[in-house]
C-alpha cells in the first residue's frame, strides 16, 4: 500500500495580496518534522523559489530526513488553475490583513491533478498541523527548546495504518461541530439539496483513494466555479467541503470533534467544558488505539534538564519561548544588545514596563524572561488581551488596555505609579500606537531610564523612527533596522 502526503509551507504570505499568518516558519518546519514520522508515506512539499533552499538545509541537512521520503516542489502560487477566478473576485485589501491563502486553499485540491498515480492513497496534510495549540502536553516529546511545541507522539505508522483502515474505499474528511461552539458560517443555503449546518468540515487533513480523488476534485470545482460566478465573490476552500460533504454524503468516511482546544491551553475552560466537548486531539488518539500508547514520561523534567545561565538573557529567552533570542520564530537576538544595555540594572531594584505580553505562540515568555533576569524587579504589563491577567504573580502586575487609546495608558500610571526604570513596546507595533504609547508615557520615565520599542520593521514603523529624529534628539537614540532605543 503506497502512500503520499500532499502538503505546503509559504512562510512569507502575511500582509501581502495573498494573506498568510505571520512568523509561522519556525511552526511549519518543526510540526512537518513530527508529521514525517509516519514514515511509511512519501511526502511531497509546495514551496516558493524563495524558501527552497533554506527547506532543503533544514530537513536534508539538519533534521536527516531522506531526499526520498520529502520531495519539495516549487510552485508560484498566482499562477493555479483557479487563480483567474480568484483574481476576478478576490478583495486584496481585505486578504492582506487575512491570515488565510485562498490561493493554496484551491491548490489543495489542483496539486493532486499534477500526480502520476502511482500511489495507492493520496492525502492533503497542513503542514502545520502537529502543535501544542491543539495537542496536550502529555503528547509532547521532544526536549528541542523549539520543537517540544510540536514534535507529537501521536503521528506514526500506527496513525497512518488505522487512517487508511479508517477511510477504506471513500473519502476521508474531518468535521467540526458548528453550532455550539464557533461558527464558521456557510455558503447560502440555496446551494444546498438539504441545508444542514451542524458540522464544518476542515482543511487541514483530508484525502482517499486515487480513484476517488479525481470525482471529489471535480466536485469542488464544479461547485466553486459556479458559486463564486454566481455570488461574485471568493469562499474558503472549507466552506465548499461542507456543502460537498451534506450533498454527497456516501463519498466521505469522517470523524468529528467539536473544539480544537484542549484541557492545557485553554484554562478558562472548566473540566466540565472538556467533558462536554471533544477536543481535535481526541481523534488522533482514536487513530493510535491510544490506550498502548507511551505518553511522554515528564516533560517537565525534560525541559528543566537544559542547563542554562541565569544572567545570560538569550539563553533565558530561548528557554522560555520567546522571539527576542536567537531560537524561536523570527529569532530577533535583541537580547544580544539588551543584556548589555540593562547589566547596570542587574543588581538594583528595577521598575519594568512591557507593553504586549501574550503572543499566543508563546504566551508569557518575556514576563518569565525578565522576572528570571533581574534579581530584584517590579514589573507592569500591559495588554489588550484581558486572558493576560492569568501572568499575575507577586511582582508580576498586568494592566488590561488598548495602547491606541490614551485613556487606557494613563490606567497605566495611575495603577502602577509611574516611575520605570525601563519600558519596552512590543505591542501592536503600529506606528501611531508608537507615538501615542510614548507621549503619554516618557515623563514616567525615570531621567537616565531607557524606552525600547521592537520591530520596527513590522508594518509601517519606519515611520517611528522618522518621527523620533524629527523631534530633535538623535543623540539620546540608538536605532538599527527593527529596535529604536532612547535614553531619558
Ligand atoms: C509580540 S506579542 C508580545 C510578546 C511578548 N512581549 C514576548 O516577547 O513574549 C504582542 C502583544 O501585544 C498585544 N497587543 C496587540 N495590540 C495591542 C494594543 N493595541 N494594545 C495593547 N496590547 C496589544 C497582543 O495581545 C500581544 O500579546
Amino acid at each position: 500500500m503506497k502512500v503520499k502526503f500532499i502538503t505546503s509551507i509559504y512562510s512569507d504570505l502575511h500582509g501581502t495580496e495573498f494573506g498568510g499568518r505571520p512568523s509561522r516558519g519556525g511552526h511549519y518546519r518543526f510540526s512537518l518534522l513530527s508529521l514525517l514520522k509516519m514514515t511509511n508515506a512519501d511526502f511531497l512539499c509546495y514551496t516558493s523559489e524563495n524558501e527552497l533552499e533554506s527547506l532543503k538545509e533544514f530537513f536534508y541537512d539538519n533534521y536527516d530526513i531522506s531526499k526520498e521520503q520529502l520531495k519539495f516542489k516549487v510552485f508560484d502560487i498566482s499562477k493555479s488553475k483557479f487563480s483567474p477566478l480568484i483574481d476576478l473576485y478576490k478583495n486584496v485589501e481585505d486578504t492582506k490583513k487575512s491570515d488565510r491563502c485562498v490561493e493554496i486553499q484551491y491548490s489543495k485540491f489542483s496539486w493532486f491533478l499534477d500526480e502520476d498515480g502511482s500511489y495507492d492513497y493520496y492525502y492533503w496534510i497542513d503542514a502545520g498541523l502537529s502543535h501544542c495549540g491543539i495537542i496536550p502536553d502529555k503528547y509532547l516529546v521532544d526536549n528541542h527548546s523549539v520543537g517540544k511545541y510540536y514534535e507529537c507522539v501521536l503521528f506514526d505508522n500506527n496513525f497512518l495504518k488505522n487512517l487508511i483502515e479508517f477511510t477504506g474505499d471513500k473519502f476521508f474528511l474531518l468535521a467540526k461541530e458548528n453550532q455550539r461552539n464557533y461558527w464558521s458560517g456557510t455558503v447560502d443555503p440555496k446551494w444546498y439539496k438539504k441545508y444542514s449546518y451542524d458540522l464544518h468540515i476542515i482543511g487541514g487533513l483530508f484525502g482517499g483513494k486515487k480513484e476517488k480523488w479525481k470525482e471529489i476534485v471535480d466536485i469542488f470545482e464544479k461547485n466553486i466555479v459556479e458559486i463564486s460566478n454566481d455570488e461574485k465573490k471568493i469562499f474558503f476552500e472549507e466552506n465548499i467541503m461542507s456543502l460537498m460533504f451534506y450533498n454527497n454524503l456516501n463519498l466521505f468516511n469522517y470523524k468529528e470533534f467539536d473544539v480544537w482546544w484542549h484541557e492545557d491551553n485553554y484554562r478558562e475552560h472548566s473540566e466540565d467544558f472538556f467533558k462536554k466537548n471533544k477536543s481535535f486531539y481526541k481523534i488522533l488518539e482514536e487513530f493510535n488505539n491510544v490506550e498502548n500508547k507511551q505518553k511522554n514520561p515528564n516533560l517537565t523534567e525534560l525541559t528543566n534538564k537544559v542547563a542554562y545561565d541565569k544572567r545570560n538573557l538569550t539563553e533565558l529567552a530561548n528557554k522560555f519561548g520567546s522571539d527576542k533570542g536567537n531560537m524561536h520564530f523570527e529569532c530577533h537576538f535583541y537580547t544580544e544588545i539588551y543584556e548589555k544595555l540593562l547589566s547596570p540594572y542587574l543588581d538594583k531594584h528595577v521598575k519594568m514596563l512591557e507593553i504586549g505580553v501574550n503572543d499566543v505562540r508563546f504566551p508569557c515568555a518575556s514576563i518569565n524572561m525578565w522576572t528570571s533576569f533581574f534579581e530584584n524587579l517590579s514589573f507592569f504589563g500591559f495588554d489588550i488581551n484581558p486572558a493576560s491577567k492569568e501572568f499575575e504573580k507577586e511582582n508580576v502586575k498586568i494592566i488590561i488596555g488598548d495602547q491606541g487609546n490614551s485613556e487606557d495608558l494613563k490606567k497605566i500610571i495611575l495603577e502602577s505609579g509611574g516611575e520605570f526604570d525601563i519600558i519596552l513596546d512590543d505591542g501592536s507595533h503600529e506606528h501611531l500606537h508608537h507615538i501615542l504609547t510614548f507621549t503619554t508615557l516618557k515623563d514616567h520615565l525615570k531621567e537616565g531610564g531607557i524606552y525600547i520599542i521592537e520591530d520596527l520593521h513590522a508594518y509601517d514603523c519606519h515611520l517611528t523612527k522618522e518621527w523620533f529624529k524629527s523631534k530633535g534628539i538623535e543623540h539620546k537614540l540608538y536605532c538599527n533596522e527593527k529596535l529604536l532605543i532612547y535614553k531619558k
